[in-house]
């Protein structure tokens, strides 16, 4: 027997008795995929890779299989908190929205309340939405503000007070639910208030997460929920968050209101009042998450749907991608020749990110011109195909983590892609004491000294300095790719600054040109270019002594710094789903049914 998933909307138009049957229904039988879902996708079959000798990885790991949804995230309780909902009956929006508000309360590090975040919707019946829920500059943010006596940028956009823009997320997450859901909002939050308010066995991945971001921490009110006694809340020891529960109750209760315009409003402004920063009610009251059109892409025959500006993600792989389309086929997976040319893809398209792009409602962003196919080519003939080119100018090594990207699908074929954060680690480090969530600081995404690099190393212009109400430019990349017959093939995306792009599109080419598995494209070392540094980025044993020789003597510059982004994918296969966890971090999980 199959129980239809009701149309977006449709659930609130039904009595409670046809919910509560209709939910019955479900969970006793999980809704049958759809006769789509079950045929193969429409690409060539897989091919085993090789890796480099030294390779942490193998090929030919297993992925998660799921008949009929599957999320993948960076914790197994928020996976298990959207399959939950779908299993209840909800579609992958519902889905979404609870992992979205999960991993707020088991994901302190990246999950949140307190930042913002980019999400693409693909569903079933074609129809595709992307909702820009990225923070914004307050009104009284300055140009200059982050700048000492000297012109020289401070970290005041990094930590503290300061460094928040106005909080999207919850605006976000509600307003996506709303338009496309089925679901109440008090049902698709249940399990994150349940998470917050029995609490939930802290893992070693959340304990070493705390640990590396300690010193940031003791600065704060947070400190008292996650170093009781001055240590992190130990592996096994069991986190109730009862601040954090109440805001979960009060949104549940009343949604988005209760954040942007009720007592946690007026806990988030006194925080900041009182830490020095400058987020008031009145900008809390003003923010509004928009809805952006998609940015749909092609390559090789499949079409992409990515993110649009106030993000840079989608604008920058869709260049890059239709650079290497131009080449017939691409060299193979490990030569050096194949690397060649992705990193000189990706410098171009770094180098027009960092020069153009902004939010949308401060600059003209030429997005159409920058993704086009004529454009591409006018690119790859820049390109040398046995030398480095050189970036126009330098800039520092970037450090610091994190954000978290999370992919829905459902048994009917509908789509989620979702990258949301606080930035760096924790954010600025403030926590909104009585409300229970950390703020970002997002502000570093804006050019607080432009020409200069930021967290990331990231070197950009005019368009993105400082303003009030301006949206920092991300690097966030939610994608999602079609077969050639149309069907939803990729959910993926990333967290790592700006080696979110490369790392997304690695494992889009991986899948489309190298024809490997998800796991296997997930598994594959990688690398990154981002025009500044004018060097190649990549992982400990990612490239064969030769390989790097030979990139050498090509002219490129390289240097490894450990793991390079954290990708959570699902793929369609025969008669289901494949979800494979970033496998070079702890924690994460694929969960189908
Ligand atoms: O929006 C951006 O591009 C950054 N704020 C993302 C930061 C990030 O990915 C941190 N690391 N994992």
């Amino acid at each position: 027997m199959t129980v239809p998933l009701p149309a977006p909307g449709a659930a609130r138009r039904l009595g409670t008795a046809a919910l509560l049957a209709a939910a019955f229904l479900a969970a006793c039988r999980p809704a049958a995929p759809s006769a789509t879902l079950s045929r193969a996708p429409a690409i060539p079959e897989r091919v085993t890779p090789a890796f480099p000798d030294g390779w942490r990885f193998t090929p030919g790991r297993a992925a998660t299989f799921g008949e009929h949804g599957m999320v993948s995230s960076a914790t197994r309780l928020a996976s298990e908190a959207g399959v939950e909902i779908m299993r209840n009956g909800g579609n992958a929006v519902d889905a979404a929205v609870a992992v979205g508000y999960a991993l707020a309360v088991t994901y302190p590090v990246a999950g949140n309340l307190g930042g913002g975040g980019f999400m693409v919707v693909r569903l079933a019946d074609g129809r595709a939405a992307a909702i820009d829920y990225r923070e914004i500059a307050p009104l009284a943010a300055t140009r200059n503000m982050y700048l000492d006596e000297r012109g020289q940028p401070t970290d005041r956009s990094r930590v503290g007070h300061l460094a928040s823009g106005v909080p999207g997320s919850v605006a976000g997450m509600n307003e996506v639910l709303a338009r496309y859901g089925t679901k109440p909002l008090a049902e698709v939050i249940a399990p994150a208030l349940r998470l917050a308010e029995q609490g939930f066995a802290v893992d070693s991945a959340l304990w070493r997460s705390l640990r590396g971001d300690s010193a940031k921490l003791a600065r704060f009110a947070g400190a008292a929920v996650f170093f009781p006694n001055g240590s992190a809340v130990a592996p096994g020891s069991r986190l109730v968050q009862p601040a954090l529960a109440r805001t979960l109750r009060a949104i549940a209760a009343e949604g988005s209101r209760a954040f942007y315009e009720g007592w946690i409003a007026d806990s988030l402004a006194a925080e900041m009042q009182r830490g020095g920063g400058i987020i008031t009610t009145e900008d809390l009251r003003r923010y509004r998450a928009e809805w952006r059109q998609p940015l749909h892409g092609t390559y090789r025959g499949y079409a992409l749907i990515g993110m649009p500006p106030a993000s840079s993600g989608g604008t920058t792989m869709f260049e890059a991608l239709n650079v290497l389309e131009t080449y017939p086929t691409l060299p193979p997976f490990g030569s050096a020749a194949y690397k060649h040319l992705f990193a000189e893809a990706f410098r171009r398209a770094f180098v027009d990110r960092n020069t153009k792009l902004c939010d949308p409602a401060f600059c003209d962003v030429p997005v159409a011109q920058l993704t086009s196919k004529a454009y591409a080519r006018t690119l790859a003939a820049s390109i040398d195909r046995d030398r480095a080119s050189r970036s126009p100018a330098p800039a520092e090594v970037p450090s610091g983590l994190h954000t978290t990207h999370y992919s829905v699908v459902d048994g009917a074929g509908n789509a989620v892609s979702t990258t949301t954060t606080l930035n760096l680690g924790y954010g600025s480090g403030v926590y909104i004491p009585g409300a229970g969530f950390f703020m970002n600081d997002e502000m570093d995404d804006l050019a607080v000294a432009p020409g200069k690099p930021n967290a990331f190393g990231l070197v950009e212009g005019e368009q993105n300095a400082v303003a009030p109400g301006k949206r920092p430019l991300s690097s966030m990349s939610p994608t999602i790719v079609l077969d050639p017959s149309g069907q939803v093939l990729l959910v993926v995306g990333a967290a790592g600054g700006p080696t979110i792009i490369t790392g997304t599109a690695q494992v889009i080419l991986n899948v489309v040109d190298h024809r490997m598995s998800l796991a296997d494209a997930m598994t594959a070392p990688r690398l990154h270019h981002q025009a500044w540094p004018d060097s190649i980025r990549h992982e400990p044993n990612g490239f064969t002594p030769a390989v790097a020789d030979s990139l050498r003597r090509m002219g490129h510059g390289l240097y490894g710094a450990g793991s390079l982004t954290t990708v959570h994918g699902i793929m369609r296969v025969r008669g289901g789903w494949h979800g494979v966890p970033e496998p070079r971090s702890a924690g994460g999980a694929a969960v189908g049914y």
